[in-house]
């Protein structure tokens, strides 16, 4: 694999044209992609992910207008949500049109599509004459990809190349919504909150299974299985009683804001949402690197941008919560 930058874009679309794979930068994380109407492409980002048969992909758009090749509006919920979330960081899970291969979808007859508002991924996307399927750029399991030295040794041999667009603005997955009679259901919560859709659609529900391990029949097959972990052990923890965690013969890295504590190695995750959002699958690679024993998870609030944090950090920790006080 090799690093282009976004004057390079014309390598990447050879690659693209090629049927190969290629990775490339969104304002949420980064992406792996194919040629999305390509089924062998497709068959590709499966392989090289490891990522399970049946969690189904989400098709990137250059514009909005291009959803009617793809997808059926059926309603007018789900217009108004592309009307005012789209382009950026939101995803929605409509009707497939035949177009679409059935591996992208893992058979099922909807599709999740998302036109990206970054620059490079938006014009890579003008360049096409395809759309991209594209998962995070990770191994499945591991913390999303938000950077390229994060990136670029799990896929040194399954892909052709990496455009470097820094570090991920928002450093979250999009928000994942279907609309399910009538009402918008946030399957994966995101940078675009429930408080956000409520105000231009009025009523939101969320995932049953944002916060517990989902088996069997779920509306998002990505919530059934293990994600956003590194390989060290995690915990999350209240901040009240991260210390009572805190074996000083370990090494045991901390990760929070504004903690004064002993221990092996502290990051600073930042104050806002937004910062810890950022910060964080980068945070969780560095404590891989810097080979911790044990890492603890501050806990953050689930409002607003906290319920997409709390999503990941839940299963970044395989639901080892330690809680200050079980009732809050
Ligand atoms: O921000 C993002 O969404 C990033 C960037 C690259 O766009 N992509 C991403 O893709 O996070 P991935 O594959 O890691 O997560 C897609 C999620 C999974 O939980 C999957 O199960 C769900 O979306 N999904 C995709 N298509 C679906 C469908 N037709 N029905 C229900 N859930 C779907
Ligand atoms: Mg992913």
């Amino acid at each position: 694999m090799k690093v282009i930058k976004e004057d390079d874009l014309d390598k990447a679309i050879e690659s693209l044209n090629k049927g190969n794979l290629i990775i490339f930068p969104t304002e949420t994380v980064y992406g792996l992609g194919a040629n999305a109407l390509d089924s062998l492409a497709v068959d590709k980002i499966f392989a090289a992910k490891n990522r399970q048969s049946n969690n189904p992909l989400i098709v990137h758009l250059k514009n909005k207008e291009e959803i009617n090749k793809y997808a059926i509006i059926n309603n007018d919920v789900e217009r108004k949500l592309i009307n005012y979330f789209m382009p950026g960081p939101f995803t929605l899970i409509l009707q497939k049109k035949d177009l679409i291969p059935s591996n992208v979808t893992c058979q099922l007859d909807t599709v999740g599509i998302r036109v990206p508002i970054d620059k490079i991924a938006h014009k890579l996307l003008e360049k096409l004459s395809f759309p991209i399927a594209a998962p995070s750029a990770n191994k499945s399991t591991k913390p999303s990809g938000t950077n390229v030295l994060d990136i670029i040794d799990d896929f040194t041999d399954s892909v052709d190349y990496i455009i470097d667009g820094g570090d991920s603005l928002i450093g979250l997955e999009s928000t994942v919504v279907k609309v399910i009679d009538n009402i918008p259901t946030i399957l994966r919560p995101g940078f675009i909150t429930k408080e956000d859709i409520e105000e231009v659609i009025g009523k939101c529900h969320v995932s049953e299974y944002l916060f517990k391990k989902a088996d069997g029949q779920v509306e998002s097959p990505g919530m059934l299985y293990k994600h956003y972990a590194p390989k060290t052990e995690c915990i999350l923890c209240d901040k009240e009683i991260i210390n009572d965690f805190i074996d000083t013969t370990k090494k045991v890295i901390v990760i929070g804001h504004n903690l004064n504590i002993t221990c092996y190695k502290y990051y600073d995750y930042g104050k806002t949402f937004e910062d810890i959002a950022h910060n964080i699958f980068k945070l969780l690679r560095q404590a891989d690197r810097d080979k911790a024993d044990l890492i603890i998870i501050e806990a953050t609030s689930i409002k607003s941008l906290g319920l997409a944090i709390m999503n990941r950090l839940i299963r970044t920790c395989n639901y080892n919560y330690k809680r200050y006080n079980e009732n809050s």
